[in-house]
C-alpha cells in the first residue's frame, strides 16, 4: 500500500508550530533549489492535493471543538493519503526535489503529543496511511511558542482553528516535536528560528548541500 523508498527525487519537509516561519523558509529553499537546476516541487499540508484541499478547510477553519482530535487525526491521514498518492510519490518517481510545508510529524506532535491522542494511536494510522515512507530530511522550526503565534496575529486568511487553542497545547507540541528529533535523528534536525530570515535560511542552504546535494 505504501512505496517503498528509494526514490529517483528527494522529500525534504519543514515542521514546526505556527509563525515559526515554515512558509517563508520553504519558498526560500525551493528557490535556492531551483538555481541548483533542480525541478522544484513546493506543496504544503493538509492539502497539495484535488480531496486534501477540501479538507484543509474542514480541518483549520471553525471552532476548536468542531473535531474532537480522533476525527481529525483522520482528516489529516485522509487529506496526507491523496497528497502522497496523487501528488508527492509522483513527483519523487519522475525525480523532482519535493519541499512540504508541513508532514507527518506535525500529526504526531498536535495530535499525538498535543492533543493527547497518544503516540501509538497516531502511530498506528500513520502505519496504514504512509508505511515506512518517510522524508529524507526534515527541518524542524523552533521558536518560544508565544513568539511564534505572535508573529501569525496579522494574518487575514481564517485557517485560525490551532492558532485559538490554549497556550498549554502549543508547548506540548513543541515537547512534542523534539520528541520526535530525537527518535529520528536520521532525518530531524531543528533550527533556531528566532533569527533574522536571511540567517536560519543560510543554514537551511547549508545543511541541505551537505546532507544532500554532496550525494
Ligand atoms: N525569522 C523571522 N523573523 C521575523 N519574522 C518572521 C521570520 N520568519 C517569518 N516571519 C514572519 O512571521 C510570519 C509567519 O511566518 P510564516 O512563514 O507564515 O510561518 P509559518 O508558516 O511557520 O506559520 C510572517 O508574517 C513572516 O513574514
Ligand atoms: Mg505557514
Amino acid at each position: 500500500m505504501s512505496k517503498k523508498q528509494s526514490y529517483p527525487g528527494k522529500f525534504i519537509t519543514l515542521e514546526g508550530g505556527d509563525g515559526t516561519g515554515k512558509s517563508t523558509q520553504a519558498r526560500l529553499l525551493s528557490e535556492f533549489l531551483k538555481e541548483q537546476h533542480k525541478d522544484v516541487l513546493l506543496t504544503r499540508e493538509p492539502g497539495g492535493a484535488p480531496g486534501s484541499d477540501d479538507i484543509r478547510q474542514l480541518i483549520l477553519t471553525g471552532e476548536p471543538e468542531r473535531w474532537d482530535v480522533v476525527g481529525e487525526t483522520l482528516l489529516f491521514y485522509a487529506s496526507r493519503r491523496n497528497h502522497l498518492r496523487l501528488t508527492v510519490w509522483p513527483a519523487l518517481e519522475r525525480g523532482d526535489w519535493v519541499i512540504s510545508d508541513r508532514f507527518a510529524d506535525s500529526t504526531m506532535a498536535y495530535q499525538g503529543y498535543g492533543n493527547q491522542l497518544g503516540v501509538e494511536a497516531v502511530s498506528k494510522i500513520h502505519e496504514v496511511s504512509v508505511g515506512d515512507f518517510e522524508p529524507d530530511l526534515t527541518l524542524i522550526l523552533d521558536i518560544d511558542v508565544r513568539k511564534g503565534i505572535a508573529r501569525t496575529q496579522g494574518r487575514t486568511n481564517n485557517e485560525d482553528r490551532f492558532e485559538k487553542m490554549d497556550i498549554a497545547v502549543h508547548e506540548r507540541m513543541q515537547q512534542g516535536f523534539y520528541e520526535i528529533a530525537d527518535k529520528n535523528s536520521h532525518r530531524c534536525v531543528i533550527i533556531d528560528a528566532d533569527r533574522p530570515i536571511d540567517e536560519i535560511q543560510a543554514e537551511l542552504r547549508k545543511i541541505v548541500r551537505e546532507r544532500l546535494l554532496s550525494e
